[in-house]
């Protein structure tokens, strides 16, 4: 028999283990947006670790502006709120640790191995299943020129969709569609708050990837691939070989290295959208 994807607060903490992520739950049954809420709540004195879920968004949104479409039942909207007390041009390397922590999630709770036959990781941070988008993530700040105030990392992951909508079926599908497995919505935020919790410490011990960096090149599907890099200075072919320590990414082109910044240009794949 199916178990029933119930989303709700005690549910989400019922299958929370965190020390101090995700302990503070807003949960919404409808709201614009995770993200536009946890600003609100960041504003209002909400804690470091505060966990905003919806269960429907009415003006979801992804990276670019794009509209993230966000029907009720199916899938999960959650936003993740910090106060990192690190220098504002350090808080873009928290949208790749959260993306490693969510790939590690997939791959425990699905039994699916990291790579091409599994989990991967599009740099910077979108995860994929079959070489399709299972999660975005958007993640935004406020901060002086030497102080964050906060930063909020919005994640929408395609947990059970049975259909995704047509226009996207070519790039995008879901875990359930991928595996054939249903787990609870609830199972997978809670297992995800987890490796947070862990992946974050690690970070803040160097803010930097150092101590993540190879679990993160594990997944990543760029790895050794020929990439398009859309720099509005000029585009350009390359080979993607890795990142660095900043969660930047390191391109081959003529016999050199070059760093690409997450969030200045985008780096697509030679054929289809990884
Ligand atoms: C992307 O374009 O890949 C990022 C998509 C991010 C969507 C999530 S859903 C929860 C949070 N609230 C939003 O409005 N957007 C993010």
């Amino acid at each position: 028999m199916e178990i029933p994807d119930i989303l709700n607060e005690d549910e989400i903490r019922n299958n929370l283990k965190t020390e101090w992520n995700g302990r503070e739950i807003h949960y919404y049954r409808e709201t614009d947006s995770t993200n536009i809420r946890a600003k609100e709540l960041a504003k209002a004195g909400a804690s470091h670790g505060a966990l905003i879920v919806a269960e429907a968004q009415t003006q979801g949104r992804g990276r670019l502006g794009r509209v993230w479409e966000s029907p009720k039942g199916e899938a999960v909207y959650m936003t993740t709120l910090l106060k990192p007390q690190i220098q504002p041009i350090e808080a873009s390397m928290l949208t790749l640790v959260m993306a490693l922590s969510l790939a590690r999630t997939f791959q425990e709770l699905y039994g699916l191995e990291a790579g091409e036959h599994g989990i991967q990781i599009k740099w910077p941070n979108d995860i994929v299943l079959q070489k399709k988008k299972i999660t975005g993530i958007l993640t935004e700040m406020s901060a002086d020129i030497d102080r964050i105030h906060y930063v909020i990392i919005g994640t929408g992951i395609n947990v059970n969709n049975r259909k995704i909508q047509e226009e996207l079926q070519e790039k995008a599908t879901s875990l359930f569609l991928g595996t054939g497995k249903k787990l609870k919505r609830s199972q997978v935020i809670g297992k995800a708050m987890e490796y947070f919790e862990q992946d974050y410490q690690k970070f803040m011990e160097s803010h930097d990837l150092k101590f993540l960096k190879e679990d993160y090149e594990n997944f990543l599907v760029n790895k050794d691939v020929q990439v398009r890099v859309l720099d509005p200075k000029g585009e350009y072919n390359g080979i993607a070989r890795g990142i660095n320590d900043k969660g930047e990414l390191l391109i081959e082109k003529d016999g050199r290295i070059i760093t690409v910044y997450a969030g200045e240009v985008s780096v697509r794949g030679m054929y289809g959208y990884v």
